[in-house]
């Protein structure tokens, strides 16, 4: 029997998307290995270039759904860490992990998160948190900046010293002056482009150590 998608009229464009996430090695790895997005293999490469994450940790994953950082952070803090986790979107329950939905645009989100943290020494903020792209630049890169400039303030506001900020950033417009503007907060900032992010995406995650 033919599948719906097969069924269904695809452009020529989508139907090239749609052969390439299926036919896509990460893809295929991430629903052998259990994991909810191919996302998973950009955390599990960056943590094995950088050992960020330890056991017992406590990490704040933001623009966290559908959940794949999450459940590879869930795993490298395992029982005795702590995980707090954050999307506009609603995400499946993990074990473990506290889950606040919201806009993180919005203080009240921000506040909501802070609150969670209370008292605990947040270790690892990471930020896979991107807007949904209209294909435009113009809007999508401000969009993605601003998420960036949030992630920041908030790794600045929770993390101690040698804490770390794992942020995703589409280089272009604006990210060298944010990158220039870090480098008075933090004591290093390196970038790591993972096998599992598409060349062709101006994807890249800095690496910043407080
Ligand atoms: C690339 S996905 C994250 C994938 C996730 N790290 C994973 O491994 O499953 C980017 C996420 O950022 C979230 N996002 C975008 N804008 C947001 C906002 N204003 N507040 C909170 N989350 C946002 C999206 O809803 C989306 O789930």
């Amino acid at each position: 029997m033919a599948t719906r998608i097969e069924n269904k009229k695809l452009s020529k464009s989508s139907s090239a998307w749609m052969k390439e996430h299926i036919d896509d090695h990460y893809v295929q790895k991430a629903q052998k290995d259990g994991y909810r997005a191919r996302a998973a293999y950009k955390l599990l490469e960056i943590n094995e270039k950088t050992s960020l994450i330890k056991k017992g940790m406590t990490v704040v994953d933001l623009g966290s759904a559908p959940g794949s950082w999450s459940q590879v952070a869930g795993q490298l803090v395992g029982d005795k860490g702590i995980l707090i986790a954050s999307d506009i979107l609603a995400m499946d329950t993990l074990p473990d992990v506290t889950f606040i939905q919201g806009d993180f645009r919005e203080a009240e989100v921000f506040d909501a998160i802070m609150a969670e943290v209370g008292n605990r020494q947040v270790d690892v903020v990471l930020s896979d948190m991107a807007p949904n792209t209209a294909g435009n630049s113009a809007i999508d890169q401000p969009r993605m900046m601003y998420l960036c400039e949030l992630a920041v303030d908030f790794a600045l506001a929770t993390l101690p010293e040698g804490g770390a900020l794992i942020m995703k950033v589409f280089q272009g417009e604006g990210t060298q002056e944010l990158r220039k503007q870090m480098q008075d907060d933090f004591s290093k900032i390196r970038s790591i482009k993972p096998a599992a992010s598409r060349p062709r995406s101006k994807e890249m995650f800095w690496i910043a150590i407080k």
